[in-house]
């Protein structure tokens, strides 16, 4: 073996020895046996646990993903599934576009490819909300093809390891190169999830235990004592401020009004409570004046939410209506089934700003 060549496979070799003895069992993982007989995790849940994973923590997505395979185990039972099911079983994972381009992806899956997922990760990324990132980790994970995958964690362990200067994002491509740089030939999907792992239990982005570290020797970051410097990071730019107000009707018999957002555009097709638009410029209506109708309307205080681009400021306001209240523009949810609506998390703080508990799923109430 040349020396180059020994030089690019000791960290690959060294990290795989590592993720042996201690990776974590996760549920869309397979077990160390099944993985030592050479066998693939089913792509299926690979990616739908990496969609996910784009979304919150390890910890954060372990009962979402349960949930879902229970009630769609493959690519049919999910093509199968209303979209609507898929948004309320999704609500409060955020971005609920990706819960769209997965109901989109398996029915392409089914109608095109006869429910098999394509192994590369060009055809993969032909397909609905499936991207570089989300490409690389199917075709290296499910599929055993020499991918680079590079989320969060990568880019803090590789950037450390390899002591790079440039602030993220620009550094990306970079980091993406020294990955390759070292990749296994053997093994890619349990390279690319031991670099995740790493990240996550060991490169932390805080106070890292080097010492556990199967890198240690040869990471730049450490040899100049300097591991939470990196990875740099371009200065953020604050986020824009918007406003507007969100109008809770509440029935007599405790139902709220509810209507469905537009399909296209942030949220899109999720459930919400009337509202104004959300102006950036601050010089629209986001008062009481703005309401879908009158009634009494009472100012019940503001709702915070910050979005990826913006920070949104809500003026709630809450109305006690009669039962026989039409539904203007939208429908009348009852307070016990409140809680499965599709609401994303914005709308669940406006509601529980006007009457807290509602978005709360109910205690059944104790046998007699
Ligand atoms: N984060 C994203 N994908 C992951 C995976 N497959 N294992 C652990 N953490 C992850």
């Amino acid at each position: 073996m040349t020396a180059e060549r020994e030089l690019s496979e000791a960290p690959g070799r060294a990290l795989l020895a590592w993720y042996d003895r201690h990776q974590r069992q996760l549920p869309w993982r397979l077990s160390r046996s099944e993985a030592g007989q050479g066998l693939h995790p089913d792509p299926y849940r690979v990616w739908l646990s990496e969609i996910m994973l784009q979304q919150t923590t390890v910890t954060a997505v372990k009962p979402y993903y349960d949930k879902f395979l229970a009630q769609w185990p493959n690519v049919e039972a999910l093509a199968a599934a209303e979209t609507d099911e898929i948004m309320r079983a999704w609500a409060g994972l955020g971005y609920y576009s990706r819960a769209r381009n997965l109901k989109k992806c398996a029915d392409m899956l089914v109608d095109r490819h006869d429910g098999e997922f394509p192994n590369t990760e060009a055809e993969l990324k032909k397909l609905p909300g499936i991207g570089d990132y989300t490409a690389a980790a199917i075709a290296a994970i499910a599929f055993g093809r020499p991918a680079a995958v590079v989320d969060g964690n990568v880019e803090r362990v590789m950037s450390r390891f390899a002591g790079v200067e440039t602030p993220l994002p620009a550094a990306k491509p970079e980091i993406k190169k020294l990955v390759e740089a070292i990749l296994p030939a053997e093994r890619p999907g349990d390279f690319a999830q031991a670099m995740m792992d790493l990240g996550a239990t060991i490169c932390t982005p805080r106070r890292p235990s080097c010492i556990l570290c199967p890198l240690t020797g040869d990471c730049i970051a450490r040899r100049q004592g300097a591991q939470e410097r990196f990875p740099l990071k371009a200065p953020k730019a604050e986020k824009p401020l918007r406003r507007g107000a969100a109008f809770v009707a509440v029935r007599e018999d405790g139902a709220v009004l509810l209507r469905r957002r537009p399909e296209t555009g942030l949220l899109g097709g999720m459930c919400e409570v009337p509202t104004t638009a959300w102006n950036a410029r601050q010089d629209g209506r986001e008062d009481i004046t703005a309401a879908p109708f009158t009634a009494d309307w009472q100012d019940c205080g503001t709702a915070r939410h910050v979005f990826t681009h913006f920070a949104l400021q809500l003026s709630v306001y809450k109305a006690l209506v009669g039962n026989d209240m039409a539904a203007v523009g939208g429908w009348w949810s009852p307070c016990d089934v409140l809680h499965g609506e599709a609401l994303p998390s914005v709308m669940k703080k406006a509601i529980e700003t006007a009457i807290p508990g509602a978005t709360k799923r109910k205690r059944e109430k104790a046998a007699k």
